[in-house]
């Protein structure tokens, strides 16, 4: 049996807090932190745990294996830090890994000397439709791959950023691209390969925020293929849809849906029941706390227990190709020119003065 602990119990832990009641046979909640004392006292009492206001004195007096950090964003690196340095617990962390590169690889590295498992939430990447598209990927379905267009059109109003401060700064946050879209750039390098290089424009269009709330970018990989962004929560007076489109030489796909949970294209050179295929893995199958979040959670309780691991975890070092593409696409908006990775981020904002 697994003892975890959870610091930040926010609105995404709220997610996790539902999942781990109905995981009691893998895990024991025994913590939980929170600065606010109503939040702790609440996820505490779900689980008869121990709520704390300090997530320092939890660690220091409580018996815990893993760690769920569910904290803004921009609290990743320092707080995974003391976890992963001072603690030598196992983390889950909520997406980004971080907000900066010098942080996230820190974390990597870190994990690695300690030898302890480091998971970053793209939960995602366990959309049955993506675990398909991966495969047929893999096994070269669609042969040498040649655009990977992902659009999502989201809507977040002032009232979803002022309902806390952190939202939409740059310090802690970002604004559509690094918050909603972490999960489409890691779907762009997850499926489609390492980023060779960027250029992006962006602006602050329909709420007032420091980051932007439209971000447009045009990529090019280093296999060759070439790729766009458009990642908005401007989409009014409602979310529209997410959208990635696949090209190959041999096949196409489009993944849509809310998030990416439906494969509505899919066609491949020489198989004829492509249709009976997009049958197979069209939709997420029905579950009622979010399939993709339930199987990612579940099967990084495993990894955490066992040391099995699921494919699509993202495990380590492979929650960074999407930082940095977020971190190059959000350097080329500010610099006006097109950056080719790997470089130093000089005027880049996001994560600076946390
Ligand atoms: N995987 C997903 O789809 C998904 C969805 C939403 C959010 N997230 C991520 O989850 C993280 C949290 O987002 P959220 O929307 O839940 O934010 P939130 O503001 O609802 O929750 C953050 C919590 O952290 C607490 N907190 C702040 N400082 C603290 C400290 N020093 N010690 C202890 N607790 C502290 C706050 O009181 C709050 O309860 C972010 O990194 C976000 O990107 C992921």
């Amino acid at each position: 049996m697994l003892r975890l602990s959870i610091i930040g119990c926010g609105k995404a832990a709220e997610r996790h807090l539902k999942i781990y009641k109905t995981l009691q046979d893998q895990v024991k909640v025994v913590a939980v932190a929170d600065i606010n004392s109503e939040r702790a006292n609440y996820f505490a009492s779900e689980f008869s745990a121990k709520a704390y206001f300090d997530f320092q004195e939890m660690l220091k007096k409580e018996p815990i294996d893993v760690v769920d950090l569910a904290l803004p964003s921009g609290m990743h690196g320092k707080v995974g830090e003391i976890i992963l340095k001072k603690y030598k617990k196992h983390l889950l962390v909520e997406k980004p890994l971080a907000l900066t590169l010098k942080e996230a690889y820190n974390l990597v590295n870190l994990a690695e000397r300690y030898n302890l498992k480091l998971v970053t939430i793209f939960q995602n990447r366990a959309n049955f439709p993506v675990i398909k598209l991966k495969e047929l990927i893999e096994k070269n379905f669609l042969g040498k791959l040649i655009l990977v267009s992902v659009k999502f059109y989201w809507s977040r109003t002032q009232k979803y950023y002022d309902s806390a401060r952190w939202r939409g700064t740059w310090a802690q946050d970002g604004g559509a691209l690094a918050q909603q879209g972490c999960h489409f750039a890691d779907i762009i390098t997850y499926l489609g390969g390492e980023v060779e290089s960027v250029f992006a424009k962006m602006g602050t269009y329909l709420v007032k925020i420091e980051a932007e709330d439209l971000l447009v970018g045009t990529l090019k990989f280093k296999s060759g293929a070439l790729g766009t962004i458009e990642a908005t929560t401007c989409a009014r007076p409602k979310d529209i849809k997410a959208e990635v489109v696949i090209l190959g030489e041999k096949g196409s796909a489009i993944l849509g849906g809310f998030a990416m949970n439906t494969l509505n294209y899919l066609a491949l050179e020489g198989v004829e029941d492509s249709a009976n295929l997009i049958e197979e893995c069209k939709n997420n199958p029905p579950h009622p706390l979010g399939y993709s979040h339930f199987i990612y959670l579940k099967s990084s309780l495993e990894f955490f227990l066992t040391g099995k691991r699921a494919s699509f975890l993202a495990v380590g070092a492979e929650a960074l190709p999407s930082l940095q593409l977020i971190i190059a696409l959000y350097e080329s908006a500010e610099r006006g020119k097109e950056v080719k990775i790997p470089f130093i981020p000089k005027y880049c904002k996001l994560g600076k003065g946390t």
